[in-house]
């Protein structure tokens, strides 16, 4: 999504706000622009395309000198992602400079209302409405922009993050948020506003998370922070635990292969602190009583894409381990049929970035039912943790590659963790039956290190098939999410038509796709598992084999009877059933980043992909 920065300093404005768009680019977009205000003007500058083309309107057409501006990167909600359409924005005549990021649903009566009064608007984007009706406020006091800008959130409806500057103001960035993002970076004779603090980590890591409905006054030495009527509010200031150089490649040629190998870190990480002396789970931010815990009779899991994945696999656990009927929503659909909620449901919202749109609006609904959001997330002071009534953070750090991965694995093990803790508070387990899948757990950093030593067969394979027409992944009990975010990999990296089902489901009807070479990837549950799933999934196996399928076995060490029916074979340490999505996933997630790699993509950043995906 769309990437914002701001700078008010000693520092040329300029280089911050550029360097702060950088370090965004992860975030997905089409097009950037920065604005500067510099003797009595607003001057700005905007492309379509990537950072670079920006830099070289930049190198033909310098900005002068200054120590106030903006930044962003655009990604296409209203209106083609062209030069016209690039933020900032700016007024009538030109003294004030808009960036925003989300959709102002109000817009078009907005456009029409300015339009009748004379205002000519140059582009086809919601967010241009913005400069202009500050402009308009501001002529009623022109002494005061944040009035002005006060008054023109209170108009607007919809997602938005504004951040605004005025010729009139050389000392002063003004910035709003409702529902995107906004972070403030408070440093030294300097502040900054961001969409995350990887923008201005590299100055300071002070700093604070703007709430909903917020202002933020940035001036060089000091900030401050009001409600849309102009009064004081909470703020929470934080500090944050990663430095630059986390966000960075660390050597690795694409943050995807960096984020592959940090998987056994940031499993273990996750589950660091949250295991007690005595073997039982103490967990941080669960500010839910046992007693609310024990008023739980449902559990539904709410989140999209790979969170969604993770959230299926985290319903196995949860209802074999708690009993509790557990259901798993997409988050784009649940507030749209009508759920059942109240007061003694559990809502659980799976989220790495904390700000999806989808996911944030099925929150907020389900609180307003009744229900109690418990929220699971990996980015510290984002807003579904802070909106909902308690938080577990995974650790995995910083996730830059578009593609999910250490995000998705420490997903996994975050739910294990609440599972274990209901299973705790509620009595469904004795203590000695939670330490010993505690120990499961503490296993798993090891083991997932051992699967990341034999990826190389799984970079052989992606050449084999680089140009299937489709691949197929199948799977039974949690090994079915597995093919599905396995199937969501390729999709999203290797642009390649690819369906996860449960193996099961084969003979349903898509056993018909099935022709010579068609490459099937076969999640083999382990032989000691759960009765029967073994032997099903080898008769599926011979299935689609005789149908003509190239197959590719991921299946554990020691597993010989799948032998005579892969043609492929992908070995993955032992473990309990329950723990295989931790070990299993791991080649999918490097064969897919091959695949990508093969074909000459943009593995870190895919087409038309955001990583945040802060619109409904
Ligand atoms: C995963 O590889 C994708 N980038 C995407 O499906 C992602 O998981 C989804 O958009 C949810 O994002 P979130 O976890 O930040 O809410």
């Amino acid at each position: 999504m769309c990437g914002i920065v701001g700078y008010v300093g000693e520092k040329q404005a300029l280089e911050v706000v550029v360097s702060g768009l950088r370090r965004l680019e992860y975030r997905g977009y089409d097009s950037a622009g920065v604005a500067v205000v510099a003797d009595g003007t607003i001057q700005t500058r905007k492309k379509a395309g990537k950072l670079a083309n920006l830099e070289g309107l930049l190198g033909d057409d310098p900005l002068p000198q200054s120590t106030t501006g903006i930044g962003h990167t655009r990604w296409a909600t209203h209106g083609a992602p062209n030069d016209a359409n690039a933020h900032p924005h700016v007024s009538g005549d030109g003294r004030v400079a808009v960036i925003h990021n989300g959709i102002i649903e109000n817009f078009a009566v907005l456009r029409a209302e300015l339009e009748a009064a004379g205002v000519t608007l140059l582009s086809e984007t919601d967010s241009e409405v913005a400069a202009h009706l500050v402009s308009a406020e501001l002529a009623q006091d022109p002494a005061d922009l944040v009035a002005a800008v006060r008054r023109v959130c209170q108009r607007l409806t919809g997602a938005f993050t504004l951040v605004i500057v005025h010729a009139d103001f050389p000392d002063l960035v003004v910035g709003a948020r409702r529902n995107s993002p906004l972070v403030v970076g408070v440093g030294d004779g300097e502040n900054f506003l961001a969409s995350d603090v990887a923008a201005f980590i590299e100055y300071t890591r002070d700093a604070i998370e703007l709430g909903q409905d917020q202002i933020v006054v940035l001036r060089r030495d000091g900030v401050e922070i009001t409600d849309f009527f102009g009064e004081p509010t909470q703020v929470t200031p934080f500090t944050v635990t990663w430095d630059a150089s986390a966000a960075e490649k660390g050597g690795y040629d694409l943050f995807m292969l960096k984020e592959i190998a940090e998987q056994p870190k940031a499993v273990a990480d996750t589950l660091l602190g949250r295991i007690g002396s005595d073997g039982l789970l103490q967990l941080d931010n669960m500010t839910l009583s046992d007693h609310e815990l024990r008023e739980i009779d449902k559990i539904v899991i709410i989140a999209c894409g790979t969170a969604y994945h993770s959230g299926m696999i985290a319903k196995y656990a949860i209802e074999h381990w708690t009993r509790i009927p557990t259901e798993v929503e997409l988050a784009s659909e649940f507030r749209y049929r009508d759920p059942i909620l109240n007061s003694r449901i559990l809502v659980i919202a799976i989220s790495q970035s904390g700000e999806t749109m989808d996911t944030l609006m099925a929150m907020r609904y389900a609180r307003e039912q009744g229900s109690k959001v418990l929220a699971i997330c990996n980015t510290q002071g984002s807003t579904i943790p802070r909106e909902a009534a308690a938080a577990l953070y995974t650790y995995a750090g910083p996730e830059i590659a578009v593609a999910s991965t250490k995000a998705f694995l420490t997903q996994v093990v975050a739910c294990y963790l609440v599972a274990l803790y209901l299973a705790q508070v509620r009595g469904n387990k004795y203590g000695d039956e939670i330490a010993t899948i505690v120990n499961e757990l503490a296993d798993m950093p090891g083991k997932v290190d051992l699967v990341l030593d034999t990826t190389e067969g799984v970079r052989e394979l992606a050449q084999e098939f680089a140009d299937a027409p489709s691949v197929l992944f199948i799977g039974r009990h949690v090994g079915f999410p597995v093919a599905l975010e396995g199937a969501l990999k390729l999709k999203e990296l290797a642009y390649m038509h690819a369906e996860g089902f449960a193996a099961g489901e084969l003979k349903h009807g898509p056993i018909a796709l099935l022709e010579e070479g068609i490459p099937v990837v076969v999640v083999v549950p382990s032989p000691r598992g759960r009765g029967l799933l073994h032997e099903k999934i080898v008769s599926n196996i011979q299935e689609v084999r005789a149908r003509g399928a190239k197959t590719i076995v991921i299946a554990e060490e020691g597993d010989e009877l799948v032998v005579p029916y892969a043609d492929h074979i992908i070995r993955v340490p032992a473990c309990p059933t329950l723990m295989q999505p931790l070990v299993a996933t791991v080649p999918l997630q490097v064969f897919a980043c091959e695949l990508a790699t093969v074909k000459g993509h943009d593995v870190d950043q895919p087409r038309n992909l955001a990583k945040s995906v802060t619109v409904e």
